[in-house]
Formats: structure tokens, C-alpha cells, sequence
């Protein structure tokens, strides 16, 4: 039950990046040695990735942190051919990510494999990684494969010695291009990948850090096969994706002050504070620096009065780099004067959820005018609605961790008190967030 809120004011730090962390806990698995990896995200996605990690043999220990908050991840890994047939099946949860880059690292092992998954990862398309694992020699079996065959999981991998390919990537999709490059690795030769638009980064950049041969020019990845990864010791930043509900909070809750330490910053994922800035935020980078590759920084945010958060719109090659920002910015257009559209983002109706109809659905709910299109979905701001403000609700996110939290901010500035259904769901991404939230909050 969320009721409306004054304000936030204070310090915060955010989780561990999801992103990286399933990232650095893979290679780290692939690579020879101890590897420790501080600040590991506190996801049940990431615990995911190290669960079956886990079941291929990798020694995997996490240990708390005296506060809690940070965790240090220590990950045996025996290189390249050290992972062990699994007796049992692969469990994904609710991670696309974590299916979609073991499948690449699986594809070329000399044993079979399993991946599954929760409900809502049983119905996300796979075929978009199958079928250039395909083109370098793999064998996957998957559920609903056939004619016109969907390519959903569980898949059955059959491992077997993979080949180079050259693969123009039909979609924007950093998870389909990480799934290529770590099949990469165990193939013959040097494996190329060009991306429509740019994704983010962050396995060329782990990559790199692991000592993989790794070339870039522009949208164009090469790498080098059968690499030889040394042991890493890397510190993951905060995840922007966390930090982004309370710059949306700040900005909604005139008087707020906020200050969010050591944020990662890659250009690559960072749209979305050129867009909040853009729409006329006040957000401040202070402390910018790089850490293992990665740009890290402290964001000090503070609150707008009504009416000073213009709206806007949103499309084109922006939406590859603020992909899973889009649903605060969505919630967040009721409190924008005249509202915000986004388009060219179908690849929202293939996330945890259908996130436009989702959103749309719940935004509703609490009173916003929404139009939906079959590619994004246009929220109405302040001037649209005369002024008046949202109203709370009861709203259901679907089991979808950043519905979840894009809706309790939301109904942080609305009239009366809103209920979020299911709302433990937000243990997918960010366990404690309604600890966090609750902390900086000034009723
Ligand atoms: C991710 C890539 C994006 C993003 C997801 C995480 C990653 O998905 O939405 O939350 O870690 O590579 P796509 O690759 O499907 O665009």
C-alpha cells in the first residue's frame, strides 16, 4: 500500500547492476582462477545466473556485506572446457538474460544442457538467439519449434564444436548479442556481430577486462576464438535502471533532494538522463569516473514544482539505450505538462511483460489519458487533464518487477492511497526496494 509523500530527501545507494553482474559472474565461471566480484547485484535474476552456474560444477560463494547492502560474489571458474555436464535442469526464473547469454555459453560445450524458466520466461521468443547459434553449428531444441515455430523454452542444447559466422543483428537486443559473442568463444575462428543500433556495452567491456580478444569499429564486434580468461577481481556500479525511481520520485515531489551514489554511467545505457534533463529535471553527474571500464558517477536530483517538467517523446535509436528506463517515464508523463510519447519500442511487449499494455492498463487506473499504438503508447500530462492530479488506485503490475516500481512512484504524488498487487515481485530486480524507498521518504 503505497500513500502519497511530501517529498525524499537524503542518501542513497543503489543495488548492483543486474546487467553486468550476470555478466562478470559468466565470464568469471569461463575464466581460469578466483575471481571476485564486489557489489554483486542482490537480484533473484542474478541468484538466478549463479544457481545454474552453480549446477555446471562452478564454485560460486556469496558473502554479505557488514551493512547488508553490498555483497561480494567469489567464483571458481576452471577457463573455457572447465564447466560439467548438469544433472539437473537449468533454472533461468524470470531472466532473459540469464537463458539468453547461457544459451550462447552452452551452445558450444561437449555435454547437453536444459534451460527453463518461470511462467513469464516460458513465453518470451527465444528464436531470436537460436537462430544464429544455429548458423555456427549449434543444436537447440525448443518448445513450439516446428513450422512458423516460436522458439520458446525449455531448450534443449546438444553441445557441439561451433564455427565463426558474420551476423547483421535484425534487432536491437543486447542479450542476442552477448549470446553470440560468448558462443564466440568456443568457436574456430574470429566471430563477428553488427548491431542495427548501438546496445549497451557491457559484455564487450567485461570482456575485455577478462583479457577475451575482442575488436570493435563502430556497430561492429569481433572476437576472437577460444580466448584464454584470466581471474578478475571487479567492483559492479549501482544500476541506473534501480537508481532512475528515485530521480523519477525527486523530480515529481517539489522541495526533494536526493543524492544517488556511485551510479553506473555507461553512454550506452544512459538515454535516460539526457532525457529527464532534456524534459527540464534537474539532475546533476558529480564525481564522474571509470572504474574496470565502466563510467561511474554520484547523481544529485532535486524536485520540480508542477509545470516544470516539459514532456516530450521519445523514439529512433534512443530506445535501445533507455529499453527498461521506459516504463518509469511512462508513469512518470502524468506529472510532465504535456505528457510523454514513446515510440518505436515493440520491444516493450516482449519483456516480463507486455509493458505497454501494462502500463496502459494501470496508468489508466489511476486516471492518466493514455493511447496506445502498437509500437510505444502516448501518456497525457498536466495540461491535458486541466491540472488535476492522478488518483490512487488499486493497480496489478503482472508479476513485472519495473511495472511494480514505475506504478509505487506514481501513486507517490497521487491523491489518496494506491495498492499494488503482488508487489514482491520487485525481488526480481531490486529485493529491498520499498526498504529504500520507504527511507527516503518525507510524508
Ligand atoms: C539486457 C538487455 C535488454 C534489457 C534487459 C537486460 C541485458 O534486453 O531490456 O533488461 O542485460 O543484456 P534485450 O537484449 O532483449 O533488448
Amino acid at each position: 500500500m503505497i500513500q502519497p509523500a511530501r517529498l525524499v530527501t537524503g542518501g542513497l545507494a543503489v543495488p548492483g547492476d543486474k546487467s553486468i553482474s550476470h555478466r562478470l559472474a559468466i565470464l568469471a565461471a569461463l575464466a581460469e582462477g578466483a575471481s571476485e566480484i564486489v557489489n554483486y547485484s542482490p537480484a533473484a535474476d542474478c541468484e538466478s545466473t549463479l544457481g545454474c552456474l552453480r549446477r555446471l560444477g562452478v564454485k560460486a560463494d556469496a558473502e554479505e556485506a557488514a551493512q547488508g547492502a553490498s555483497r561480494t560474489v567469489r567464483i571458481r571458474g576452471g577457463g573455457l572446457d572447465g564447466w560439467k555436464k548438469p544433472s539437473r535442469v537449468l533454472d533461468a526464473g524470470n531472466s532473459g538474460t540469464t537463458m539468453r547469454l547461457l544459451t550462447g555459453a552452452l551452445a558450444g560445450q561437449s555435454f547437453n544442457s536444459k534451460l527453463t524458466g518461470d511462467d513469464s520466461l516460458r513465453r518470451r521468443p527465444m528464436r531470436r538467439v537460436i537462430a544464429p547459434l544455429e548458423q555456427m553449428g549449434a543444436r537447440i531444441r525448443a518448445a513450439g519449434d516446428g513450422p512458423g515455430g516460436g522458439g520458446y523454452a525449455p531448450l534443449e542444447i546438444t553441445g557441439t564444436p561451433l564455427g565463426p559466422i558474420e551476423y547483421a543483428l535484425p534487432m536491437a537486443s543486447a542479450q542476442v548479442k552477448s549470446a553470440i559473442l560468448l558462443a564466440g568463444m568456443f568457436a574456430s575462428g574470429a566471430t563477428t556481430v553488427v548491431e542495427p543500433v548501438r546496445t549497451r556495452d557491457h559484455t564487450e567491456i567485461a570482456l575485455a577486462q577478462f583479457g577475451a580478444t575482442l575488436r570493435r569499429d563502430h556497430l561492429r564486434i569481433e572476437i576472437g576464438g577460444r580466448p584464454r580468461l584470466e581471474a578478475r577481481q571487479i567492483a559492479v556500479p549501482g544500476d541506473l535502471s534501480s537508481a532512475v525511481f528515485f530521480l523519477a520520485a525527486a523530480s515529481i515531489l517539489p522541495g526533494s533532494k536526493l543524492l544517488l551514489l556511485g551510479v553506473g554511467m555507461n553512454p550506452t545505457r544512459s538515454a535516460v538522463l539526457d532525457f529527464l534533463v532534456q524534459i527540464g529535471a534537474s539532475i546533476r553527474v558529480a564525481r564522474l569516473e571509470e572504474r574496470s571500464g565502466e563510467l561511474v558517477g554520484d547523481l544529485e536530483v532535486a524536485g520540480q514544482d508542477a509545470g516544470r517538467l516539459r514532456g516530450g517523446k521519445i523514439g529512433g535509436a534512443d530506445v535501445a539505450r533507455l529499453i527498461d528506463e521506459l516504463p518509469m517515464l511512462a508513469a512518470l508523463a502524468p506529472y510532465t505538462e504535456q505528457g510523454i510519447e514513446i515510440r518505436e519500442a515493440q520491444e516493450l511487449r516482449l519483456k516480463e511483460s507486455d509493458r505497454i499494455t501494462v502500463l496502459a492498463e494501470n496508468l489508466r487506473r489511476m486516471g492518466a489519458r493514455v493511447k496506445e499504438y502498437p509500437d510505444g503508447m502516448r501518456v497525457g500530462g498536466r495540461a491535458e487533464a486541466d491540472g488535476a492530479r492522478l488518483r490512487g488506485a488499486e493497480v496489478d503490475p503482472q508479476g513485472d518487477h519495473r511495472m511494480a516500481m514505475a506504478l509505487a512512484i506514481a501513486a507517490l504524488g497521487a491523491e489518496g492511497e494506491s495498492t499494488i498487487r503482488g508487489a514482491e515481485c520487485v525481488t526480481v530486480s531490486y529485493p529491498k526496494f520499498f526498504e529504500d524507498l520507504e527511507a527516503v521518504l518525507q510524508r
